[in-house]
Order: C-alpha cells, then sequence, then structure tokens
C-alpha cells in the first residue's frame, strides 16, 4: 500500500493552476487522510482522487527536506515549504536591485543581496554568446548545480551519511571534479574558483545561484527563485549517486525518487538537456546537442526525445532521455511539456523551477536561514527573436 501512495503522489494528474490553490495545511491532511485511508486496506484509484485537495496534491511531491523536516520556522522557511508543496510560485517577479554601493563598500557588505549583483553582472558576461543565446559556459554551469547537489541520498542520509548535497564539495574537495562522471566540468569549476576568490561567497551558493543564472540567461528560461546561505563542504560526497545515460529508466527513478524528487519532477529537470551539449557520451560526436535548438531553453527537447522522424541529424538523444521519455510515470508529464503556443512552455517553466528548488537546496539543513536573492539575477527573456533558429549556439 505503501507503494501504491508512492506511486500516487508520483502520477501526473492535471494541475487546475487556474483555480485558487489549497494551503500547505490542506494538502497535508488530504495526503494524511488518504494515508489512513491506504492503512485501512481501502482500494485507492491513483488516477482519479476522490478527495478535492487531491487532485492537485496527487501530482505535488510533499516530501519536506532538510530542517524544512521539523518545519518551517521563519518567512522564508515558509517560502520555500510552499514553493516545494506547490502554494507559492517558484519564479521570481521582474524585481530590479540597486546594489547600495560599489562591491567593496561597507554599504554593499551590510546587505546580503548585494554582492550576488556583482556575481550576476560577471555570469551574465560569461554565460550570454553573441547571437543572446547561452553558451557551454552557461550548459556547464547548469550540469554543475546538478552535479554538487545531485549527491545526496535519503536513504544514506538516514543511515547516518547526511552529507553530500549542495555544499560546494564537487570542487572544494579536490577529488570529486576527477570522477568520471564530472568530466567536461573542469573548465566552469576553474571559473567558479576564481568567482568565488573574487566575490568571497560560499561556493555551494555560487553552484547553484550559477546553475539559476544559467537558466535565466537562456532566452525563454525561467527566473527561479534563488536563495544563498548554504554551508560549504570539502568532505568528497558519497559515490555512485550521479545517473548513468544507459541506466534503466525504473533504476534512475528509483535513483531520483531517493532524492526526494518525483518522477514529475525528474521529467522537469530533464529538460535542462534542450540546452545541452554531450562530449564523452559519444566523443565521436562531440558538441552534438539534444535538441535542435541548444542555446534556447525551449521544449523541442520533449518533442525531439519521443519523436523518431523529423529530428535534425545533429540531434544526438541520450538513451536514458529516451527510456525516461516513454516511462509510463513520465509520458503525461512529457507530453503536457509538448503543448504548442508557449502553454507547454509555462507549465514547464513552472515545474523545473519548482524542482531545481528543491534539487538545489538537498543536503542543505539550514533553510530555515538562507535569504532570497532572485531580485539580483537577470530578468527572463521570453521574448526573444531567433528562438527557433536551428544550431544557432552562440
Ligand atoms: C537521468 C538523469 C540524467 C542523465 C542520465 C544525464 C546524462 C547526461 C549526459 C550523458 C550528458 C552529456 C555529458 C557529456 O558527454 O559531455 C549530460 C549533459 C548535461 N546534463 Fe544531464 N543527465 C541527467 C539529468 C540532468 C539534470 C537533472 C540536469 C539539470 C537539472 C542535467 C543537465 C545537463 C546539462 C546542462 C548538460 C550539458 C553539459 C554541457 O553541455 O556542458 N542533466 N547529461
Ligand atoms: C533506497 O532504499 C530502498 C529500500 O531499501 C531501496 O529499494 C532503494 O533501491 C534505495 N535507493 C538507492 C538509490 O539507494
Ligand atoms: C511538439 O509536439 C506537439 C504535440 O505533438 C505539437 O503540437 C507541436 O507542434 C510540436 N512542436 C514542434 C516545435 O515540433
Amino acid at each position: 500500500m505503501r507503494l501504491s501512495i508512492a506511486a500516487c503522489l508520483l502520477a501526473a494528474a492535471a494541475v487546475q493552476r487556474a483555480v485558487a490553490r489549497p494551503t500547505p495545511e490542506a494538502i497535508l491532511e488530504a495526503l494524511a487522510r488518504r494515508q489512513v485511508e491506504a492503512e485501512d486496506g481501502e482500494e485507492i484509484d491513483e488516477m482519479e482522487p476522490d478527495i478535492p485537495e487531491l487532485e492537485e496534491a496527487d501530482e505535488i511531491n510533499n516530501r519536506m527536506i532538510g530542517d524544512l523536516r521539523q518545519g518551517a520556522t521563519t518567512p522564508v522557511g515558509e517560502s520555500i515549504r510552499n514553493i516545494l508543496l506547490r502554494t507559492e510560485s517558484a519564479e521570481g517577479s521582474n524585481s530590479r536591485y540597486t546594489p547600495p554601493g560599489g562591491v567593496n563598500s561597507a554599504k554593499c557588505k551590510a546587505d546580503t543581496c548585494c554582492v550576488w549583483h556583482y556575481v550576476s553582472i560577471a555570469m551574465t558576461a560569461k554565460f550570454t554568446g553573441p547571437t543572446g543565446r547561452c553558451n557551454d559556459w552557461a550548459r556547464a554551469a547548469i550540469r554543475l548545480g546538478f552535479h554538487d547537489a545531485g549527491t545526496w541520498s535519503s536513504n544514506l542520509s538516514a543511515n547516518g551519511q547526511d552529507f553530500g548535497g549542495a555544499d560546494g564539495s564537487i570542487i572544494l574537495s579536490g577529488t570529486e571534479i576527477n570522477r568520471k562522471e564530472n568530466n567536461g566540468l573542469q573548465n566552469i569549476a576553474k571559473q567558479m574558483t576564481k568567482w568565488q576568490k573574487q566575490f568571497g561567497v560560499s561556493m555551494a551558493d555560487l553552484i547553484q545561484y550559477g546553475a539559476n543564472h544559467a537558466v535565466v540567461t537562456c532566452p525563454l528560461g525561467p527566473r527561479i527563485r534563488s536563495f544563498v546561505g548554504r554551508k560549504d563542504s570539502k568532505a568528497a560526497a558519497p559515490e555512485n549517486l550521479l545517473p548513468s545515460a544507459t541506466a534503466s529508466a525504473d533504476s534512475l527513478i528509483s535513483l531520483f525518487e531517493d532524492k526526494t524528487i518525483s518522477g514529475h519532477e525528474l521529467a522537469a529537470l530533464l529538460g535542462a538537456h534542450s540546452t545541452s551539449k554531450q562530449r564523452f557520451f559519444d566523443p565521436s560526436r562531440a558538441n552534438a546537442p539534444q535538441d535542435g535548438t541548444p542555446g534556447v531553453w525551449d521544449i523541442r527537447y520533449y518533442n525531439q526525445t519521443l519523436e523518431s522522424v523529423g529530428v535534425p541529424k545533429r540531434v544526438l538523444r541520450i538513451p536514458s532521455d529516451v527510456v525516461l521519455a516513454q516511462h509510463p510515470s513520465m509520458s503525461n508529464e512529457w507530453t503536457k511539456f509538448r503543448m504548442p503556443n508557449g502553454v507547454g512552455q509555462k507549465h514547464w517553466n513552472e515545474d523545473y523551477a519548482e524542482a531545481y528548488t528543491r534539487l538545489s537546496l538537498l543536503g542543505v539543513n539550514n533553510i530555515n536561514s538562507l535569504t532570497e536573492c532572485t531580485k539580483t539575477l537577470p530578468r527572463p527573456r521570453p521574448d526573444f527573436k531567433g528562438a527557433l533558429t536551428l544550431f544557432i549556439d552562440g
């Protein structure tokens, strides 16, 4: 029965985002009620919830992470909890930020977000190509964020190994970066080290801020709410927690489930391959992108992993993407992300922002004391001209 609940929570049922959202308490109550019914041995129809709140809750992953498991005790903790429960948007507004002074001024040092304004200027210059698309530095920064944060496991953590995760160790350990799965991330790691010295921020934050910055640097990418205050660690993360491109869909889904990431969330996260290129999976086709527009944060990837005709020759489809796209716990969502006229794009951007917020906080046990600095990120560019032009990636 517990499996059935999990399957149910993972099931990608439709979200009626237009209607007023239930409060986190209502969702948790409804989920608890369902749990009781399940334990009583009642059959639960996974796709057709009988509890109104669960129409939405069915696709909401209510697993909490870090110190949020003991509760949200601050406004920022509450916000992050609400983002994870989908009662608050994970995309920032278009707010602007004016720094109170130069990067070395006392006024700047007194404002946590100020230094990030200057980090952002440096990242914009590095991550944007000559045609306004996002470039190789940006894709590497997105992957670096995943490979630092993704090394956290709830299984291991329950067995006394609560380390790894978004702690900067991919760079600070000095060894993680040499692991095979991190091939191709060495240059961005060097760049992050330079920035870390220049700006004096935490490496863990710099890496996650960089991943979010790179996403919004890509045309059509969301402005994901960004939090700082993570703790750095030099301890190398546990091994074998990052996914293999040739693994089965089921094993990948359980690998992510162990990170508290649901199938629905994984479907959204994989869209990062909309801007990716591979170099080491098949070196004979180095720099082959995973969709026809690697410089743009668009939904083409979702189409091109599923379609067998009309996929440009240069596109290399990673086997795990192909099997996951067809898996029953993903295909519902995958199909929705493909919807035309901006519908799929909007849905995916919202879902990616939520799922990445979760990923970027794995292993972080001081979520209640973080500070939100979204306002220092560039603003999104949803109307980028030329978003449909194939293969231009500069
Ligand atoms: C089942 C899960 C995943 C698998 C098996 C996978 C596998 C891969 C592989 C094989 C590459 C090419 C590496 C190379 O040969 O150079 C790649 C690139 C990339 N991946 Fe993933 N990935 C997964 C999930 C993710 C997630 C969750 C994200 C981010 C949220 C992500 C972001 C990227 C990016 C941005 C690149 C391009 C890096 C670059 O161009 O420098 N991936 N991935
Ligand atoms: C986590 O533990 C469960 C139950 O023991 C097991 O089925 C699953 O494979 C484990 N996942 C990982 C990624 O270790
Ligand atoms: C992607 O697939 C959807 C659903 O089949 C379709 O409506 C849309 O036009 C496709 N988009 C592109 C760019 O091929």
